[in-house]
């Protein structure tokens, strides 16, 4: 029997439990013998190793977060710990992995690939929705969904009083979730750092509309841009005259019960990843775009910048 195993790395997202669910099942459907490292990397070099059960699957799929932990590790880039994992893996007989991170997490499976020759697949997962080559990483529409009940909650306030929310999200150096969430949810101003602005060039258009009746604004701001929530909310108390409230929407992003699309895309990015291992692809990453399902190399998928799609960003 070959044994695969499975971890998590980096900042975890709403789809993670609902993709070890279908690992283990489809592992053992497959007749290989599914194994959990804990705490990511960190656990394959500390040897956080463990056969997984049906049991332990069970009733996770309901649940955001990730039920065998995640980490961000350092100690993963030094190849003395990298040695200490591979012992690991050996003593277990394993020499397949599935990797749910982002483009660092990858990297790092990659020379772990190159010095040991452990396969693996890489299952992008992150809100960011940041990895380039494919249009869809797990977690985003779980994240995309917490963000827009919290403006739809917010614009309730902000139109009770005459104020500005300013909503700070998340994304790293990537205005996709601020982007996507200003367009959903008719907010009035959006800034992301894939945009150049000046925030005076909008002070005639915002007075104006006050003049003719508009009592609150609603800003996405997304983090990465080149001003402070603070500064924004700011500017427009002095610069527009209108009261200010900030709202970082911070790690509520992270959280929270699957969407019905992260469960889905969790179901099936681990059923292509395992099949594509079984067939023998030995290091990629799976992706997906319009034409579906595709594998691309680690090489493709932390070589260049993901660029924002050009259709969303015209309508900014
Ligand atoms: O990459 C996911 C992410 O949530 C980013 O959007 C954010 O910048 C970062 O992780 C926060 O990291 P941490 O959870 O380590 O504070």
């Amino acid at each position: 029997m070959n044994n695969i195993a499975i971890l998590c790395s980096g900042g975890d997202v709403s789809g993670m439990n609902p993709a070890l669910k279908r690992f283990v099942e489809y592992a053992k459907e497959k007749e290989l013998e599914p194994y959990f490292v804990y705490d990511g990397y960190e656990g394959l070099i500390d040897n956080k190793i463990e056969k997984a059960t049906y049991s332990d699957v069970s009733g996770i799929i309901t649940r955001g977060g990730t039920k065998i932990g995640s980490a961000r590790s350092k100690r993963f880039m030094e190849v003395e710990y990298r040695k200490i994992a591979k012992e690991n893996l050996d003593r277990l007989g394993i020499n397949m992995l599935l990797v749910l991170g982002g483009d660092g997490s990858f990297r790092g499976v990659d020379i772990f690939y190159k010095e040991h020759g452990v396969k693996f697949c890489g299952i992008p997962s992150t809100i960011d929705n940041d990895i380039n080559g494919t249009d869809y990483c797990l977690g985003v529409d779980s994240a995309l969904n917490i963000i827009k009940t919290s403006i739809d909650a917010i614009r309730d306030t902000a139109s009770s009083f005459s104020r500005v929310f300013v909503i700070e999200t998340m994304g790293r150096d990537c205005g996709y979730l601020a982007l996507t969430t200003h367009l959903t949810s008719g907010a009035e101003l959006c800034l992301i750092p894939e945009m150049e602005y000046e925030l005076q060039e909008y002070e005639e258009e915002f007075k104006k509309q006050i003049a003719n009746g508009r009592r609150y604004f609603i800003a996405i701001v997304s983090e990465g841009i080149k001003q402070t929530s603070q500064e924004i909310a700011n500017w427009f108390e002095k610069s527009i005259g209108i009261e200010a409230r900030i709202c970082v929407l911070g790690h509520i992003q992270r959280g929270g019960n699957p969407t019905v699309k992260d469960r889905l895309m969790a179901y099936k990015f681990v059923v292509n990843a395992i099949d594509a291992l079984l067939e023998g692809r030995e290091e990629s990453v799976i992706c997906y775009d319009r034409f579906g399902f595709n594998f691309k190399s680690i090489k493709e998928v932390t070589g260049k910048k993901k660029e924002l799609d050009k259709e969303l960003l015209s309508y900014l």
